[in-house]
């Protein structure tokens, strides 16, 4: 148990009806993983004491994809305040300590820790009781919006639909993210009613409540991006956006070079060492970890793959997980990789697929050369040695072993293992008939007469 005294509640019961899916919206992946382990991801680097999820009805797999975290089930969608109370239980054990409590929404995945660090300080340096994150969205239609005092301090939180003209004016909003002091939440949560234009229990309401007692709430301003909702697919579209946009930032600035930018797709955990070089159009699905001085060229797809100093993948290669190449290695076009390790300075130019295999240091992969790894029922393993010489077209059915410094010749197809330094010829003889190409044209145009 942490001695941190923050309590954390993800509100994420709404139905998300708008992202018309079977998939619960919170699940949906932004950078390649689900939008509330984003959240989770920012709220967990503030190490609380607890995180509780809060999640409806049919919210199973919510409760799988945030394990090991508690969920809270609300039975209805009555309102903000109604799914926080719906944690109450939960979380009641360590309030009786006192603490802080932090309320998210499971939909905002651009949310940063350090906005959430600086929403504690921002707490504690101003006395306040409660701090709601304010931000102004270029459109505030639908949002909460905040009325101040002369002094700065919240008065109330106007919803949309029980706001008048003047109120509507406003543009500063809430982003629906709040660090209150724990007891005094719970607390007047219980007295919060549904007594307004949506007939919905408001967390917004709070704020009335809280100024009856003398109790201090104040906003904080953030950037609009980085608390965006997803609440349809077009937004679910923007917040990649932002996100990718924020990844490359962020390689680049760690002496990444990305020859355009805009043309590579990171995922939230692509870890890129300086002097990577990432050429156009490049996908990188989880999962994948590059050492200094790799090349990826264009068109390449990877995910899952590890990828050492000095490497070069592509152009148009694709890396699958389990994917390891060693330093200097070369992976070149239209070659697929998966769960396979490639030693030092090995090479697979062009047109081949390995999979399950290890392919020893130095050793050369010829054009078109197949790993048939699949019998129909099992996968099986293909070792090859280092510095052994694969010719063209070879097809290596698994489980094979082909020795160090071992020579395959071109178009083999190979079943049984071959020794070190063994030279393996696999294929049917040739056979030239002189003249013969002439006789078989006669014979076609005869044929052709008849
Ligand atoms: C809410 C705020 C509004 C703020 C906006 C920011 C209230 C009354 N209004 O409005 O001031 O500007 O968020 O985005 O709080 N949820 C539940 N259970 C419920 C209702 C909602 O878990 O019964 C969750 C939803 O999953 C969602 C979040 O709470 O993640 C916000 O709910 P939503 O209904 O979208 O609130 P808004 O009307 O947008
Ligand atoms: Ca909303």
């Amino acid at each position: 148990m942490t001695e941190s005294s923050l309590i954390v509640v993800v509100l994420a019961a709404g139905k998300g009806t708008r992202m018309r899916s079977s998939l619960p919206k919170v699940l949906h992946p932004v950078a390649g993983r689900p939008m509330i382990h984003h959240v989770l991801a920012a709220a967990g680097a503030l190490d609380p004491a607890q995180i509780v999820v809060v999640v409806g009805p049919g919210g199973e797999a919510i409760a799988e994809a945030v394990a090991p975290h508690p969920v809270a089930l609300q039975e209805e969608q009555l309102g903000t305040a109604h799914a926080l109370q719906a944690a109450r239980a939960q979380v009641a054990p360590l309030l009786e300590r006192g603490g802080e409590v932090l309320v998210l929404y499971g939909d905002g995945p651009l949310i940063t820790a350090q906005t959430l660090q600086r929403m504690r300080r921002a707490r504690r340096d101003r006395g306040a009781d409660f701090l709601w994150l304010g931000f102004r969205p270029p459109d505030p239609t639908g949002y909460g919006r905040l009325l101040l005092d002369d002094a700065g301090a919240l008065t109330r939180i106007v919803e949309e639909k029980d706001a008048c003209a003047a109120e509507r004016a406003l543009d500063l909003c809430w982003a629906g993210l709040l660090l209150g002091d724990g007891p005094a939440l719970f607390r007047l949560l219980a007295g919060i009613d549904n007594r307004n234009a949506k007939g919905e229990y408001y967390l917004t309401a709070l704020v009335d409540l809280a100024g009856q007692e003398g109790l201090l709430s104040v906003v904080m301003e953030t950037d609009s991006d980085e608390v965006r909702g997803v609440n349809s697919r077009l937004e679910l579209a923007e917040a990649e956006a932002l996100l990718q946009r924020r990844l490359r930032r962020q390689a680049l600035e760690a002496g990444v070079t990305l020859v355009d930018p805009g043309s590579v797709h990171l995922s939230w955990d692509t870890a890129l060492a300086p002097d990577v070089v990432v050429e156009p159009h490049v996908v990188f699905g989880p999962g994948v970890t590059i050492a200094a001085g790799a090349r990826i060229r264009a068109f390449s797809h990877l995910e899952g793959a590890v990828i050492e100093a000095g490497a070069e993948v592509g152009p148009f290669a694709r890396l699958r997980p389990g994917s390891r190449i060693g330093p200097g290695a070369r992976i070149g076009n239209f070659v697929e990789i998966k769960a396979t390790t490639l030693g030092a300075g090995a090479k697979a130019g062009h047109l081949s697929y390995l999979g399950d295999a290890e392919v020893g240091a130095g050793a050369n992969i010829g054009a078109g050369t197949i790993t048939c790894n699949y019998d129909g029922f099992a996968k099986h393993r293909t070792r090859i040695g280092a510095g052994a010489f694969i010719g063209s077209n070879a097809s290596l059915v698994a489980p094979l072993c082909i020795g160090e410094g071992a020579v395959i010749g071109a178009g083999a197809t190979l079943v049984e293992d071959v020794p070190d330094q063994a030279l393996a010829l696999a294929r049917s003889q040739q056979t030239n008939r002189p003249e013969g190409a002439k006789r078989l044209r006669a014979r076609r145009e005869k044929l052709e007469r008849t």
